[in-house]
């Protein structure tokens, strides 16, 4: 039988992220030997007392449907942790919880961009915004950066590639894949762009807690003028080392989180209950353990970025934030889907070819470094021998 997709369905292709990864287990499941460097998975089990809370709210019967927005005690907790940690006030109104930050920007993408509108991303970006925006129906502009300058965000870029049908633009700091971390220059630019222009921003501040060497995390809502157009998208996969449990949430005026609730409550009704709770827990609760997975993901950091740069051809620069090392590998002769297909088959190491965010890093290869210290180190060893 020959089945008919929708027209959006047509130029999608699944998360090329999740097929370095789909791919490592396969040739695991083989019996091969394959470290996966692919994905951006915090190689920790979630703090006890997170566990415990949502274990207990699991026993004591949360099991039924909360309210669609999230459980007044989150999103609470959501409201004290941006007033704390980034300066955001926000409203309980303007909080939705959600199964995973993934799908607080997929709701708010719907809710605001359709066909006829241009969405600007930055690349290198993460590899599911500009699928988002075509399942909207939105184009998106690429808004290249340069490896030479440091991937760094100006005005002039903006301006180069703002239009009037920009409606959003989507900025994400700590930055996957690039590791950058945004100086105040660049959120200023951002910030003046988005508000001369008339454009709403969406901000990815999932790796906030991943900072390195005293660079400071910067939230674009605190800024002068840009509360009222900016949706602030975070969740607890990352700092928490909860990817499975699919929590998430976006805040920002309660004006976009109504019509972004319309989304939402028709297409996920609600986060998991007992997950919720568990996400209050996390909130609330000590923070001691982020210090401690940050910690270990610096050392990795070095020994990862070290141990590239000693490859011939391979160029490195070091992460400033989250935990993914993006290497300029065209010394080689080769581009970075050739390198990655040579690491997958000859060193068996699993990395994501650049090119998956946007033609910027055509050239790179991205590992994630949040892997044990023996991994991150024998992966390093594999790559050495595979180019040397
Ligand atoms: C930049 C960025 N944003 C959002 C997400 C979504 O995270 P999750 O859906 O696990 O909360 C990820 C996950 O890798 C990411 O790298």
């Amino acid at each position: 039988m020959s089945y008919q997709f929708a027209e959006r369905i047509g130029n999608l292709q699944p998360s090329p992220t999740i097929a370095v990864s789909d791919k490592v287990r396969e040739l695991q499941q083989q019996g091969h030997d394959v470290i996966d460097l692919g994905g951006g998975d915090p190689d920790f089990a979630t703090p006890k007392h997170i566990c415990e809370a949502a274990s207990e709210a699991l026993f004591a019967g949360d099991t039924h449907y909360v309210a669609s927005a999230g459980i007044p005690e989150l999103r609470q907790a959501i409201v004290r942790k941006l007033k704390a940690d980034n300066g955001i006030d926000v409203e309980a109104n303007g909080i939705i919880v959600t199964p995973g930050g993934k799908s607080a920007l997929i709701s708010s993408v719907l809710a605001l961009v359709g066909p006829g509108d241009d969405v600007l991303t930055f690349d290198p970006g993460w590899v599911s915004y500009e699928p988002m925006a075509t399942i909207a129906g939105a184009n998106t502009v690429h808004v290249g950066l340069d490896a030479a300058d440091n991937y760094r965000i100006t005005r002039e870029a903006i301006e180069q590639h703002i239009t009037p049908k920009t409606r959003l633009m989507i900025v994400n700091s700590p930055n996957n894949p690039s590791g950058r971390v945004l100086t105040e220059d660049e959120v200023d630019a951002v910030c003046s762009a988005a508000r001369d222009h008339d454009v709403i921003v969406f901000s990815d501040e999932i790796y906030e807690k991943i900072v390195y060497d005293g660079n400071v995390h910067i939230s674009i809502a605190a800024q002068p003028g840009m509360a009222e157009r900016t949706l602030t998208h975070n969740g607890f996969s990352k700092a928490y080392a909860m990817t499975g449990w699919r929590l998430g949430y976006v805040a920002g005026p309660v004006d976009i989180i109504k019509q972004v609730m319309k989304i939402h409550s028709h297409s996920v009704t609600c986060a998991t209950s007992f997950a919720q709770r568990g996400a209050v827990a996390a909130l609330n609760g000590p923070q001691q353990f982020i210090d401690e997975m940050v910690e270990a993901w610096d050392r990795r950091r070095h020994m990862i970025v070290h141990g590239l740069n000693q490859i011939p051809g391979f160029h490195c620069p070091m992460p400033e934030g989250a935990f993914y090392a993006l290497a300029d590998v065209s010394g080689t002769g080769k581009d970075g889907s050739e390198v990655a297909r040579i690491l997958i088959d000859e060193a068996r190491v699993g990395v994501t070819p650049g090119i998956a965010f946007g033609d910027a890093s055509s050239n790179h290869i991205r590992m994630s470094f949040a892997n044990s210290d023996a991994l991150v180190e024998e992966s390093v060893k594999r790559m050495q021998a595979a180019f040397s």
